[in-house]
């Protein structure tokens, strides 16, 4: 009887407690109260080895639930008191949607690029490889496979930088020729562009001491000025629009026989005369010709069976066509301000 009073008593005291706990560091002490190696039901069981063991049984039954209901009052409160926190967070943390957003800012394809891409995508489709070569070129690469041997004149119109004797930072993508004709090892014909970039002692609104070029080369039997006349007419008119038209003139390039400077029609005032094309109606664009067969010959190609045509254009100049950049320097000054101006969207509504 006595010990079920005391039970009863401690259901009480544990009930009237549990009440008062306001946080969980009172829950764990609480905790500890009751159901610690100490604790008071703990010690219910401190005299068992006194008991029958009829006593004994009955004792830790009792014993037992009024464990087990402790653990769920603890329990019950413990998630309490975790909602009532939560809660608190919540009604703290409310957000102002009137607060102004972050702004992302969205990057966007640089104008250089687009051209590039554009490039690619017009001669990849009439299969051509797109090919790369070094920045940092041997003299032989860059001039003596060109047919331009060690103080050939045509070398002033390119001055450069010169790392050594031997290595100079390229001028000209043409350099991608001679890599071109010499690893292909089999003597296969050969159908590639390099856009890739060049340098030169140059500075000035329309000269920078580096620009992009790009090269073409094509390498097989029969082939005549007539396909590199039809080639570069369709390349005018997609990187200038449908109604350009192409002018040959005759020229000098010490690696092609004939050479030809390309002018294409004013895109401005179709040929009309203006600013832009100093009131020619022309704009000059593109340097080409046919592979002079001693470049044939020093890339291993027998002029007697081989021809090949090449050309090689400015790639910064049709940018500016395109937008209507003012400076080249523009383009590698990387000033957001006019960077910003090539938003993707505006991509849709480009003259192509
Ligand atoms: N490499 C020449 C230049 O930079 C252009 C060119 C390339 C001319 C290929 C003819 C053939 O001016």
């Amino acid at each position: 009887m006595e010990k079920d009073e005391k039970i009863t008593n401690l259901k009480q005291e544990l009930e009237s407690d549990i009440k008062k706990i306001s946080n969980q560091q009172e829950l764990q002490h609480l905790k500890v109260k009751y159901l610690g190696k100490k604790g008071l039901i703990t010690e219910l069981t401190s005299n068992m080895k006194e008991l029958t063991p009829e006593e004994r049984k009955q004792l830790g039954q009792i014993v037992n639930e009024l464990k087990n209901y402790a653990i769920t009052l603890i329990e019950t409160k413990q998630q309490e008191i975790e909602t009532r926190i939560l809660n608190e967070k919540l009604e703290k943390e409310t957000i102002d949607i009137s607060l102004p957003s972050k702004k992302n800012i969205r990057g966007s394809r640089h104008p250089f690029n687009r051209i590039v891409e554009d490039v690619e995508d017009f001669f990849v489709s009439m299969g051509y490889d797109v090919v790369d070569g070094p920045e940092l070129e041997t003299d032989e690469n860059c001039f003596q496979r060109l047919n331009v041997p060690l103080g050939h004149p045509a070398r002033d119109s390119q001055d450069t930088f010169y790392i050594d004797e031997e290595y100079l930072l390229r001028t000209q993508t043409s350099s991608v020729q001679a890599r071109t004709m010499k690893k292909n090892s089999e003597k296969t014909p050969i159908r590639m562009i390099c856009p890739g970039k060049v340098y030169r002692r140059d500075d000035d609104a329309t000269h920078s001491h580096q620009f992009g070029q790009v090269e073409g080369l094509v390498i097989d039997k029969n082939i005549s000025l007539a396909d590199l006349k039809g080639t570069l007419e369709l390349f005018a008119k997609k990187m200038l629009g449908e109604n350009t038209k192409v002018r040959f003139r005759p020229s000098f390039f010490p690696f092609t026989e004939p050479s030809v400077e390309v002018d294409v029609s004013c895109f401005k005032c179709s040929g009309k005369g203006c600013p832009l094309c100093k009131q020619t109606g022309w704009i000059e664009v593109l340097g080409a010709g046919m592979v002079h067969p001693n470049v044939l010959r020093m890339g291993g190609y027998d002029p007697e069976v081989w021809t090949g045509f090449a050309f090689g254009t400015g790639l910064d100049r049709f940018a500016m066509f395109r937008y209507a950049i003012p400076d080249i320097r523009y383009l590698y000054t990387n000033d957001i301000r006019f960077l910003e101006q090539f938003d993707r969207k505006d991509e849709e509504n480009e003259i192509k």
